[in-house]
């Protein structure tokens, strides 16, 4: 549970809250038997399939398979984290939540921050939009045919050219300087004293998730020897600029209705962009694309489209930013864009249309890479197309997704004129490389044939799947607890959540505590947990007879244990051969393990 909260707090806010009011506020249910039914939040669908039952209060859609309760429905439709939804759920039902002192006063500071930050906004802004001394600014944006309703959007503001015009303003209203200092908006001086940072610039309002103002990037207005942008500091982990995407606050709607994000450079570009009508836009501010903005883009689409610069460095930038959407699961396509143009001059030029031509025309990997490595090196001589596979390769290693990393193998073979064979055998050597083999299954929010988010590996073994139905069937019922828990070690379960699911469970079960099925996901932060869960009771497993099944599954578990050591045996063994050393003990114990085996699976079959 999270730090400072206390499990009881949690409980109240829920039971306080009812499922079916807080999912009401964001779509239409109507009500059927003893649930409600209404068209799934999470996927397109005509005819409705997500339930909401206020008996068990849960949600869960049979289209999609995600389900929960109130706090992970906000956490996956608002994209709050945890906490963020337990704050709001509190606050609507009037419960004050404690934190301890200290956390207390952080908070009180961070708040301090928040509104400093926000009253700096709103004076820039003013600033830009109604004062003298702001009219060159204004002009500028005018000259740009950056439209007032732009303006607003975005809050773009500009900065007076003085030392101190915001530090003035802050503290006539109060605002402890310190709170400028601590948001980097104000300077210190050497000799004591502040200065204000942003001077006779316009100003870029930099916003998190939440669409409150935390930074700030900003232009030269004059074309002097300055810095053309300067952007706020990073203070305090109160402005992290690797994980904050400009311009998301106002794009995510367009992101997830398109699902497709533009991914940009600059600010001027995605607001351009979006005075276009193009809404679906995100840039980087100030930095180039880490992992962390790969993530947060990740909740909203997974599919991506990179506009970048036609020179060089632009395109070296979308090689690099290629790679770590690949690494964190997103579909990559690159719209190359003239040379000396970028997405805001292009629009002035020639029009939105012909921007929309290009990301039509958008490569996907292969074709981006090799017409990125057909400027830098020779794909005419032997030597130079084989260095640019292997380039190409290093690529598509990081795809995540098994069947996208063949199709795209696929396209390489073609282009190249290939055997797709040699390039997968080339693929697997390159995979030993990197990581050496991965063992187990992971996690996936992939699709599974339909939309269903759930706990699955990459490639299932049978004892992968063994542990999947022991873990449903506690979550099911409590009917074969007992039965399971006499025979299961629960270590053999591998996969960390299931292992954590069942803990649960088995804790109640020692404890001789009845577990509210319903509740259980209650113990677990993660949505993909709770959509596991919730599954497992509205599609339960089908079974004439639970303890065989049950048993199965225990078998195959045993089973894994033990091919796993022979196989680890046999490796030692080849070493050993391979030093001349002597082996036979080595071989004994095989044998031993071999004889394990094949009691197991005698004794199985026997049962049978
Ligand atoms: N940038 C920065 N610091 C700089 C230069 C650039 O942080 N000294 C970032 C800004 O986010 C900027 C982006 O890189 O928006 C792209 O820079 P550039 O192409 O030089 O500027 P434009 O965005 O095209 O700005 P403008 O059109 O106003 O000249
Ligand atoms: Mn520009």
């Amino acid at each position: 549970m999270p730090g400072k909260v206390s499990e009881e707090k949690i409980n109240q806010v829920r039971d306080a809250n009812d499922i079916v009011d807080v999912i009401s506020q964001y779509m239409t249910l109507n009500k059927k038997g003893k649930s409600y039914l209404g068209l799934c939040p999470f996927h397109s669908e005509k005819t409705p399939s997500f339930t909401v039952s206020p008996d068990k209060q849960l949600y869960y859609c049979f289209g999609c398979g995600k389900g929960g309760n109130i706090f992970t429905f906000l956490m996956e439709h608002e994209k709050l984290s945890f906490i963020e939804s337990l704050q709001v759920l509190a606050r609507k039902a009037g419960i004050p939540l404690e934190y301890d002192q200290e956390n207390d006063a952080r908070l009180k500071e961070k708040e301090a921050m928040y509104h400093a930050v926000r009253f700096a906004a709103n004076f820039y802004y003013l600033n830009l939009v109604k004062s003298v001394q702001g009219k060159p600014a204004r002009d500028y944006l005018l000259q740009r045919g950056v439209l007032m309703e732009t303006i607003k959007a975005f809050g773009l503001g500009y900065s007076p050219d003085s030392w101190d015009g915001l530090i003035r303003a802050a503290a006539a209203k109060s605002i402890d300087v310190n709170f400028l200092f601590k948001t980097g908006l104000a300077i210190q001086r050497d000799k004591g004293g502040y200065y204000d940072r942003f001077r006779g610039r316009i100003m870029y309002p930099i916003l998190d998730k939440a669409g409150r103002p935390i930074a700030f990037g900003a232009r030269r207005l004059k074309e002097d020897n300055s810095a053309k942008y300067i952007n706020s500091p990073e203070v305090t982990h109160f402005y992290e600029k690797r994980s904050v995407l400009y311009g998301l606050s106002q794009c995510r709607q367009s992101i997830q209705s398109e699902d497709a994000a533009l991914m940009v450079e600059g600010y001027m570009d995605l607001i351009s962009l979006y005075q276009a009508g193009i809404r679906n836009v995100v840039a980087t501010s100030g930095t180039s694309l880490t992992a962390e903005h790969a993530q947060l883009l990740n909740r909203y689409t997974k599919n991506a489209i990179l506009l970048y610069d036609g020179d060089s460095a632009g395109s070296r930038a979308a090689l690099r930013g290629l790679d770590i959407l690949l690494e964190n699961d997103m579909d990559v396509r690159v719209a190359q864009l003239p040379k000396g143009e970028d997405p805001d001059s292009l629009i002035r030029e020639k029009g939105k249309s012909v921007l929309t031509e290009l990301l039509n025309r958008a490569s996907p990997l292969v074709e981006f890479k090799v017409q990125a490595l057909a400027q830098t090196s020779k794909l005419d001589t032997p030597e130079g197309k084989s260095k640019a596979i292997r380039a190409i390769l290093e690529s598509v290693l990081k795809i995540k997704d098994n069947i996208k990393q063949s199709v795209t193998i696929r396209e390489l073979a073609e282009r190249f004129f290939l055997d797709e064979r040699l390039l997968l055998r080339e693929l697997e050597q390159a995979k030993r490389q990197h990581t050496g083999p991965k063992a187990g299954p992971t996690i996936s929010t992939q699709a599974d044939g339909k939309n269903a988010p759930a706990i699955k590996p990459k490639t299932r073994t049978k004892a992968d799947i063994a542990e999947i139905i022991l873990t449903k069937l506690l979550i099911q019922s409590s009917d074969l607890e007992s039965y399971i828990f006499k025979n299961l070690d629960i270590e053999k379960i591998r996969h960390s959540l299931l292992r954590e699911i069942i803990q649960i469970i088995f804790l109640f079960h020692r404890e001789n505590r009845r577990l509210d099925r319903a509740k259980l996901i209650a113990h677990f932060e993660d949505p993909k947990i709770a959509s596991f869960i919730t599954k497992a009771l509205y599609e339960p497993v089908k079974y004439v007879d639970g303890t065989k099944l049950a048993y199965d599954c225990m078998v195959q578990l045993e089973k894994r244990e033990i091919t796993d050591a022979m196989k680890s045996i046999q490796l030692r063994l080849r070493e050993c051969e391979k030093r001349g050393e002597d082996s036979s003990k080595l071989r004994q114990q095989w044998q031993l393990l071999r004889n394990e085996l094949k009691k197991v699976e005698d004794t199985a079959r026997e049962t049978r």
